[in-house]
């Protein structure tokens, strides 16, 4: 049996040609044993006709905020109640817009103010619509107030054009929310993922006492490390030496120098397969070539001293040359042209995003307790305002989640 026999759920379809796509996921979770109220939106009203979902659902399908008569059955407030979860399938630009601002000014986004259960909308647009700013940024709000999403996928639209925008598949929906139900009442949307992040400076050994090394706080990997964990997924933190304590429910593995660290992730990814992987760490680019294993001495009459340095293993451009990851995300700390050499970075690392900041800026990045990226992908680039970095760890790995699927 699966988790959906016997849940309640709004399915709110909103005015897109994705809508005709709903009527199968409907199907998919009525045969399931779910109960499925659906609200059409005036916009989805041009696309599919309630008769159709009256029909597949089995229940009469509610449009309107001011109807008396459905009022009087089940008045929207009591239908907020009823739900366990509201789902928006397909969740147009227009409705995400509507929902950030908080409007009310229809049946569906009256719901999704007034219920206290969870909210999935599934985007559904075109591609240049949901790579527009407004739209990126209506998404940033959402997840940051715990809305989930599925979705969109990459792939040729219904207008002509290819790229994301398309809705996930009624069957990927429904298995989403399937998964989604079982894991708790209050699902953790991570769980059963294991991610695993490297965080702080590595240390280059000189001699028994003497490094090479960096000012990585540590700050941001760890921040990630805690933010991935409190979703619920099993997160292994790679830490170079840093002072912060280790963030509850993770497990941490301390690690010298890159090689240790490379070593570290081999070793990691072979015991249990990594969904994630977060290079944060600041790796040492060299180490010493020939580490000294007395102090070395200062050399009588002379004021020079060489020390010959060797390329350090790439870590990250590892894990991805060797499959450790499914999905791997880098970090490009730059001091100019941020965004072209991240894009570079990430073509040439393989990498699936790669978060790039500008550090030569003194109140962001090393050290401080703030943050100011922009997140790069392929076909993405979304640049979230400055923030703690716990807050920026939250986007971030809500970010990788919308785009890991
Ligand atoms: O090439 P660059 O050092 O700017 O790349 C930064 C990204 O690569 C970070 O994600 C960092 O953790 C990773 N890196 C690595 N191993 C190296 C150098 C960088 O994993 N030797």
């Amino acid at each position: 049996m699966t988790s959906l026999n016997d849940k309640k759920i709004l399915l709110g379809i909103t005015g897109g040609i994705a809508a005709y796509k709903s009527i199968e996921l409907v199907r998919l979770l009525k045969k399931a044993g779910a109960h499925v109220q659906v609200v059409l939106t005036k916009g989805a009203l041009a696309f599919v006709t309630p008769m159709t979902l009256q029909a597949v659902s089995g229940l009469p399908v509610r449009t309107s905020l001011l109807d008396p008569e459905a009022e009087a059955g089940m008045g929207h407030i009591e239908l907020a109640k009823w739900a366990d979860v509201i789902l928006i399938a397909p969740a147009s630009a227009d409705f995400m817009a509507r929902q950030t601002t908080g409007m009310a000014d229809d049946l569906l986004t009256t719901l999704c103010l007034a219920t206290e259960s969870p909210v999935i909308i599934a985007p559904a647009m075109n591609q240049a619509m949901w790579k527009h700013p407004a739209t990126q940024s209506n998404l940033k709000t959402l997840l940051e107030r715990g809305v989930h999403t599925i979705g969109p996928e990459s792939g040729a639209q219904a207008c002509g054009d290819i790229g994301y925008g398309r809705m996930s598949e009624p069957l990927d929906i429904y298995n989403y929310i399937d998964d989604f139900l079982s894991t708790s009442s209050d699902p953790l949307p991570l769980a059963g993922q294991h991610w695993a992040i490297t965080a702080g400076p590595t240390m280059e050994a000189i001699d028994p006492v003497r490094f090479i090394s960096n000012h990585s706080s540590g700050k941001m990997g760890y921040a990630l490390a805690s933010a991935a964990a409190t979703l619920g997924a099993k997160v292994t933190l790679i830490s170079g030496p840093v002072s912060l304590n280790t963030p509850e429910k993770t497990t941490k593995v301390d690690v010298l120098s890159a090689i240790d660290m490379l070593e570290a992730c081999r070793a990691i990814s072979e015991k249990s397969p990594i969904d994630v992987f977060i290079g944060a760490a600041a790796v040492a680019d060299f180490r010493i070539q020939e580490v000294a294993t007395q102090k070395m001495k200062k050399q009588n009459g002379t004021n020079e001293m060489q020390l010959n340095l060797v390329k350090n293993p790439d870590v990250i451009a590892s894990v991805v040359s060797e499959s450790m990851a499914k999905f791997v995300v880098g970090f490009a700390a730059e001091t100019q042209n941020v965004i072209a050499y991240a894009k570079d970075k990430l073509a040439k690392k393989g990498l699936d995003l790669i978060v790039a900041n500008d550090v030569s800026r003194k109140d962001i990045g090393f050290n401080q307790d703030q943050n100011e990226v922009t997140i790069v992908g392929k076909d993405i680039t979304w640049s979230p305002n400055k923030a703690d970095k716990t807050k920026l760890a939250d986007l971030l790995v809500n970010f990788i989640i919308q785009h890991n699927r």
